[in-house]
């Protein structure tokens, strides 16, 4: 299987796609100790991550992070869009550096947006939305007027082939050129937090849908292609050292000689062998080794960019069943919605509820298949004892459905008319939060 970021395709067999693609379970270990944890972690939303341990140790240890993220300015922004931007505000609570990309480029290229147009819907739509919802001021930039972004976009692609992203992508020949530059534009916006003038190397986390996985793997396959040195575990257990270029490899076992040593670790070296073997390290080790060796090479005059981390989140069933698209309204309840239309969405909702009322309160309710449980969980029940109250009443038949909808239409109600207020507000700010 391959997957299709420009495609509006689900992906839904989380297991399958953990498997295939070497994403990993994000368990309870990894979130429990942050501060407040929130819903999206502890009712499983987002349910695997890639090298999320290296953002836990930062947020532990006090040590420099960022958060990376990027919108697509297509279509209205609706109740998915704001579980991710859940998460982002969270991070952002916690002391995430964030930058936020505007996706500019990405949509023109592959969608057919002008940049007018783009940057016309990221402001009045996406931002005030960010804004109304509690974003506080950070790095937010458009693709177009990153020249840093575009450069990093240019020059990374140096060391990555056209086979390579056609075998990710699926691109063939008569895909655009600006499509195909498009993934590299997005690595460069991944990437950039680290250059030196931006923060240096540092854990970067990149929260996202599987969908995006593609541009994930994309982005740490160059982020270790640009890598002077690789730090694993060996056959026998040893943490090793390794010089990827074949010239200046002495100088360069110096240098993590040193690196190393600085942290404590004693090492046996051999020329040979490129290698440098460091007799105490242990497995955990690695993260810190790489984060230092990867400063070092931001000295030589390298990139250094440390591999970026990521987690997936389950995407929201639509209102209708099937994915919550913009390009289906009937399926999203958009941010912008007027209480009163959000209230008819709910009410024609397809419920987990047995085909008659009889049989309802006799067999009770499936809260699995139903888009309204989903609301509740997702989005408007911030009680974890109440959700199970109401997953026990669904399934024992007491609760019905024609309750339920009433509950989530007034609590969308008051979520709707509270918005529409606060994005007043929030468009008299918005000149604060971008940068370029
Ligand atoms: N490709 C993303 C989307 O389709 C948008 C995006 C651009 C992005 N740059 C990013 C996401 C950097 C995460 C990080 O929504
Ligand atoms: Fe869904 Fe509520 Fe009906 Fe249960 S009772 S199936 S939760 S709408």
């Amino acid at each position: 299987m391959r997957i299709n970021p420009w495609s509006s395709a689900q992906y839904q067999d989380y297991t399958r796609l953990r498997e295939q693609f070497g994403i990993q379970e994000l368990t309870p270990e990894l979130w429990q100790n942050m501060p407040d944890p929130p819903y999206f972690f502890r009712r499983g939303i987002v349910f695997g991550h890639r090298d999320f341990h290296r953002i836990a140790a930062a947020i532990t240890d006090n040590e420099p992070w960022a958060l990376m993220t990027g919108l697509m300015p297509s279509g209205r922004m609706h109740l998915g869009h704001k579980m991710v931007l859940d998460q982002i505000l969270y991070y952002q609570r916690i002391g995430a550096d964030l930058y936020i990309a505007v996706a500019d480029i990405e949509a023109y290229a592959t969608r057919g947006y002008s940049l007018q147009e783009a940057e016309k819907l990221a402001l009045e739509e996406y931002i005030t939305n960010y804004i109304a919802l509690g974003l506080e001021p950070c790095t937010v930039y458009f693709q177009s007027r990153n020249t840093d972004v575009k450069n990093l976009g240019y020059l990374l692609g140096k060391k990555t082939n056209l086979s390579e992203v056609n075998a990710i992508y699926g691109f063939g020949g008569a895909t655009n050129m600006a499509h195909v530059l498009s993934p590299l534009i997005q690595a460069g916006d991944i990437l950039h937090p680290q250059l030196q003038k931006h923060g240096g190397p540092r854990p970067v986390l990149v929260p996202v849908g599987v969908d995006q996985d593609p541009h994930i793997r994309f982005t740490r396959g160059i982020a270790a292609a640009h890598r002077l040195f690789n730090v694993t575990i060996t056959k026998d257990g040893t943490v090793g050292v390794f010089v990827k270029p074949d010239d200046d490899v002495s100088r360069l076992l110096d240098v993590a000689e040193q690196a190393t040593a600085d942290r404590g670790f004693s090492s046996q070296r051999n020329d040979a062998y490129k290698a440098l073997y460091l007799e105490d390290a242990r497995k955990e080790d690695i993260a810190a080794i790489d984060l230092a060796l990867a400063e070092q090479e931001q000295r030589q005059g390298s990139y250094g960019f440390v591999a970026p981390a990521s987690t997936y989140h389950r995407f929201m069933t639509g209102i209708t069943g099937g994915k919550m698209s913009s390009n289906r309204p009937e399926s999203a309840i958009f941010l912008t919605d007027t209480p009163e239309s959000a209230r008819k969405k709910i009410m024609s909702a397809k419920t987990g509820g047995a085909v008659s009322l009889e049989e309802h309160k006799k067999h009770g309710g499936v809260p699995e298949q139903c888009v309204l449980y989903e609301l509740f969980l997702y989005h408007l029940m911030e009680s974890d004892q109440e959700l199970q109250q109401l997953y026990r009443d669904c399934t024992s038949g007491e609760q019905l459905c024609g309750a339920c909808k009433q509950r989530a239409a007034e609590l969308m109600a008051s979520f709707l008319s509270e918005l529409q207020e606060k994005r007043a507000a929030a468009r008299e700010k918005i000149d604060r939060y971008i940068s370029l």
